[in-house]
């Protein structure tokens, strides 16, 4: 069998390409061991184990004490210097430390404030829209798609319009280095830029946060800072982390589950139609089904903690398996005819906002109001909007990502 997972090589084929090769391990018995390869500057170990059926993903992800997220759910794992400087994410903590800031930054989560940002998500959008009618076609990516997470998250933590360029500036350096590195040298360049663009957002944060508990206003970060009713609160470096956690995961994922929606909606004309035909009836799952499809975060990992029987592999401690959301997204067992882009389908079960367990998204329902949102303005005002031609994907292992999607209206 000629597919190597933990080959870089294996990402740059096309998409349908990488389909074929997922639904061919799908039909194996068990889950396939890959050697890792030697990455510059990033500890590599001896290589992971493959979970590429759904229901293998959803077992991994409910057992979290056998599938750690310690020591981290990137794989390979990032240098230990990274952990030095910022502390660690809550995304690669197991139980007691994960739940403490789950339960800190959770009601920053709830349905009454997501129902209070609702009005500003709805001004945004419609600036957005009306500044990419000013613009004229190009690419949706840069004028429409990234425009709007970045400032749904700027907005929660109410960060100073005089900061909000400097914190794109630092957020397109961060996220550049999830790509596959082109060469050791750029590579180098581009370890340094992401770490001094990251410092420089969490000291901007964390400085905001000495302000906010001096002076709190109804902002995600000083009840973050300020402590809730059981007495808890995040210190200056767990906000720190939390804040990159959510630039990045927030970020990037719902940027690109529209990029690729647009051109969803534009290769199934059929589909867009039934949408557009009841659109309040169809657009929830409409979502999931660009969420299924796309799977934004194709993969994260998790270590072992003790010996496993897995549908008769046997698991030692230690060894790493890695979830690929895509594959499971996919699998023909749940979703029948999954290369089908089908907005009436059952997608209840998809795990691109992960599986279910501690560590599911977050933010999901903050990305689906966001997306909601977008579709709603994006598809009513611009009723001939379409996308043009091919996307250009960003050579990654990890995310979804889509550098640029021409589109017109
Ligand atoms: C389409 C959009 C999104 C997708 C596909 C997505 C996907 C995911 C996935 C797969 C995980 C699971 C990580 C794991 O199991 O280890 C995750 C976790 C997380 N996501 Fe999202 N995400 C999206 C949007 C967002 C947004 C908008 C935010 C916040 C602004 C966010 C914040 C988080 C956080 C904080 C975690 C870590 C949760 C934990 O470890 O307890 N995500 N996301």
């Amino acid at each position: 069998m000629d597919i190597d997972l933990a080959d870089l090589n294996f990402w740059r084929k096309s998409l349908k390409e990488r389909n074929e090769a997922f639904a061919q391990l799908r039909q194996l018995e068990h889950p396939v061991f890959f050697p890792e390869k030697k990455v510059p500057f990033l500890r590599s170990g001896k290589g992971f184990y493959a979970l590429v059926r759904h229901a293998d993903v959803i077992e991994a992800s409910r057992n979290a004490k056998i599938f750690s997220s310690e020591p981290a759910v990137t794989n390979p794992e990032p240098p230990g210097w990274v952990k030095q400087v910022f502390g660690e994410s809550m995304v690669n903590m197991d139980d007691p430390r994960h739940a403490r800031l789950r339960r800190i930054v959770t009601r920053s989560f709830s349905p009454k404030m997501l129902a209070g940002l609702q009005s500003d998500i709805e001004t945004a959008c419609a600036r957005i829209v009306d500044d990419a009618v000013k613009e004229g076609p190009g690419d949706f990516v840069t004028q429409v798609a990234a425009r709007l997470p970045i400032h749904v998250i700027c907005d929660m933590l109410d960060i100073p319009q005089e900061l909000r360029e400097q914190v794109h500036k630092h957020v397109d350096i961060s996220t550049a280095y999830t790509g596959v590195r082109p060469s050791l040298a750029r590579s180098v360049q581009m370890a340094g830029q992401n770490m001094l663009a990251l410092l420089a957002l969490q000291r901007m944060v964390i400085k905001l946060g000495h302000e906010r508990i001096a002076e709190p206003k109804g902002d995600l970060v000083s009840l973050l800072v300020n402590a809730n009713p059981d007495g808890e609160k995040l210190t200056d470096k767990e906000l720190g982390s939390f804040f990159a956690l959510l630039l990045v995961a927030g970020n990037e994922t719902a940027r690109n589950t529209m990029a690729h929606g647009i051109r969803l909606l534009t290769e199934n004309p059929a589909q867009r139609e039934l949408l557009m035909s009841d659109f309040d009836a169809h657009i929830n799952n409409t979502i999931e089904e660009m969420v299924r499809y796309v799977s934004p975060i194709m993969q994260f990992r998790r270590t072992v903690t003790e010996d496993y029987s897995l549908r008769g592999l046997e698991l030692k401690k230690g060894d790493k398996v890695v979830l690929f959301y895509g594959s499971a997204n996919r699998d023909e067992s749940v979703f029948p005819d999954p290369d089908t882009f089908d907005i009436t389908r059952e997608t209840k079960p998809h795990v691109g906002f992960g599986g279910p367990g501690p560590h599911f998204c977050l933010g999901a329902n903050l990305a689906r109001q966001e997306m909601r949102t977008m579709f709603r303005e994006l598809l009513t005002r611009l009723p001939g909007i379409r996308s043009v031609g091919e996307p250009e994907l960003l050579l990654s292992n990890f995310d979804n990502s889509v550098r640029s999607q021409s589109y017109t209206f």
